[in-house]
């Protein structure tokens, strides 16, 4: 799918997989601008009302948003602090609200467009001490089938791409916060049923799909690039440790 004559915004396109979006989508033809608060770009921080109008103001149309930018945060209901989970809301989800709604008009201008937000398996599912991040991404799924619906008419489709564990410096990151951080990516991996961690490239190109006019009649879902992990009812322990296999 050829992305020539489009323009695309990406945010978090420094790193992990908005820089896997943001290369495969200039690859593939597209002007793409990256927004973010560290790399080789002008620095945009997507939590800056000003700093987001100043980033769009020389633009006349947008024709891709993709929402990579976030962070990820853990604590349960009790031990969260209202600054870390004020954070998280905001860098996660009131982010993807103040974008959208400052590139809408512009992706209008352009006559429609496609918006991904990058939300999580935890849009649809919870992991155990993520409160606040768990919120924060089933949240981005209910701006995802608003912004689909109030302006599907006008040409605008918007989609929360949900990926299971993707080997990015976040989850390195949040590898490096256990007592064994290899161990912890093994176990990351083998909640796939595909049997591995997800590559950046990975949950690239289904954001290209989502991006471009293959995916035409798609719009609204939570569109799950996840390896399969979703799929065992009670997850992956439940059936390696024997509980759900039947002896026959
Ligand atoms: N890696 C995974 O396993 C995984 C799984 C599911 C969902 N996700 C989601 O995918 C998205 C990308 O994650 P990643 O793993 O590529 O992470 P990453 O940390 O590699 O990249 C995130 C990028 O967002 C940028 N960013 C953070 N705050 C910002 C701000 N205020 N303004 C502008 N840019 C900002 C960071 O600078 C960074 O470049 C996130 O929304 C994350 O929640 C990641």
């Amino acid at each position: 799918m050829s992305f020539s004559q489009k323009l695309a915004i990406v945010t978090g396109g420094a790193s992990g997989i908005g820089l896997a979006t943001a290369n495969l989508l200039r690859a593939r033809g597209a002007q793409v601008i990256v927004w973010d608060i560290q790399g080789d770009s002008k620095p945009v921080d997507i939590t800056n009302v000003p700093a987001i109008a100043e980033a769009l103001r020389e633009m006349d149309h947008v024709d891709i948003l993709v929402h990579s930018a976030g962070i990820q945060t853990y604590g349960t209901a009790t031990s969260t602090s209202e600054e870390v989970w004020n954070r998280t809301m905001l860098v996660n989800v009131t982010s993807a609200f103040l974008v959208t709604k400052a590139v809408i008009p512009k992706m209008l201008n352009a006559g429609g467009g496609s918006i991904s937000l990058v939300g999580s398996v935890q849009s649809v599912g919870a992991v155990a001490n993520s409160a606040a991040y768990v919120t924060s991404k089933h949240a981005l799924l209910g701006l995802t089938r608003s912004i689909a619906l109030d302006y599907a008419k006008q040409g605008i489709r918007c989609n929360c791409v949900c990926p299971g564990a993707i080997d990015t410096p976040m989850l390195r990151w949040s590898a490096a916060q256990t007592d064994d951080p290899e161990a912890t990516l093994v176990a990351c991996a083998q909640v796939h049923p595909l049997g591995r961690l997800g590559q950046p490239d990975d949950i690239a190109k289904v954001i290209a799909f989502l991006s471009g006019e293959d995916s035409a009649f798609v719009t609204g879902t939570a569109f799950l690039a996840d390896g399969g992990a979703m799929v065992p009812i009670g997850g992956a322990a439940f059936q390696e440790n024997g509980t759900a296999r039947a002896k026959i």
